[in-house]
């Protein structure tokens, strides 16, 4: 006879898994750019968020990591995810960034440190040794004392995706990091999510591309404004929902899926 004991530590309902957004809205000025969007991006899973240009796209990564003000939740791990921001990498989309900072490719990827160790204290071997291999991760090892601005987009977007590894994140966070890149760069930067979302991360990534590349998310979310549909791509990628999304703008694919 198996007698099975019931541990009363582990009584207690544990927080929700992944990241929820509850009622989120943002207006910009007079400009409503979202309007109560709920969600759970799950862990273990490369989540895409997907809609036209100006759909909201670019505001909600910002919304949910405290970038912009807004009215409604998000929680990670029951607590509110911007008191955890340590647990975050952000890319921003390339638009954004000021590519004449005069930075070589290591200072890049060092500062993806900088949470762990502070601005002021000397990096450890340890810190040195994770940059390195996140450096070596993207290919980009040879290039360590290259200024960035002096790469090409596709090798830029490289260093930044091997600053996000160097943080060691829960939550992993891009925005277009697929504009202006190489096929090589693609491969790597899929590959990368793939081991990142196996490792059990949080991977949410801005797209607007509906091709083939498609197939690499797990979770799509369809936004334009508000959130036309979100879950499994299968349930999400359908003629409807993109149509609704879309409108007659693009052409797409459904067999991606
Ligand atoms: N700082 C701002 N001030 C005022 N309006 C803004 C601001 N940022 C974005 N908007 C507006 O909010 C809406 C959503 O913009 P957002 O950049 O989130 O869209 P997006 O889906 O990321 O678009 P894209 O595909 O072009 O990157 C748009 O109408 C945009 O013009
Ligand atoms: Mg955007």
């Amino acid at each position: 006879m198996s007698v099975i004991s019931i541990d009363k530590k582990n009584t207690a309902p544990k927080p929700p898994a992944g990241i929820i957004v509850n009622h989120l809205s943002v207006n910009y000025r007079e400009v409503l750019a979202l309007s109560d969007v709920n969600l759970i991006v799950k862990p273990g899973r490369i989540t895409g968020i997907f809609g036209p240009n100006g759909a909201g796209k670019s505001t909600l990564m910002k919304a949910m990591l405290g970038l912009v003000s807004h009215s409604g939740k998000v929680m990670y791990q029951g607590k509110p995810l911007v008191h955890q921001l340590e647990k975050v990498a952000y890319l921003p989309q390339r638009s954004q960034i000021d590519w004449t900072y005069p930075a070589n490719v290591w200072d890049v990827v060092m500062m993806g440190r900088v949470k762990k160790t502070g601005w002021l204290r000397q990096f450890s071997a340890q810190s040195r040794q994770i940059a390195k291999a996140a450096l070596a991760r993207v290919e980009m090892a040879d290039f360590s004392h290259r200024p960035i601005g002096e790469l090409s987009g596709g090798q830029q977007q490289r260093v930044f995706l091997a600053r996000a590894l160097a943080t060691d994140a829960d939550i992993y966070c891009f925005d277009e990091p697929f504009v202006g890149i190489d096929q090589k760069t693609l491969g790597i930067i899929f590959e990368v999510f793939h081991e990142l979302a196996n490792a059990g991360k949080i991977v949410l990534v801005v797209n607007h591309d509906l091709g083939e590349s498609i197939a690499n998310f797990d979770d799509l979310i369809l936004l334009n404004q508000r959130v036309i549909a979100s879950g499994t791509r299968q349930q999400v990628f359908t003629d409807t929902n993109l149509r609704q999304a879309y409108g007659g703008q693009v052409i797409y694919f459904t067999d991606a899926a």
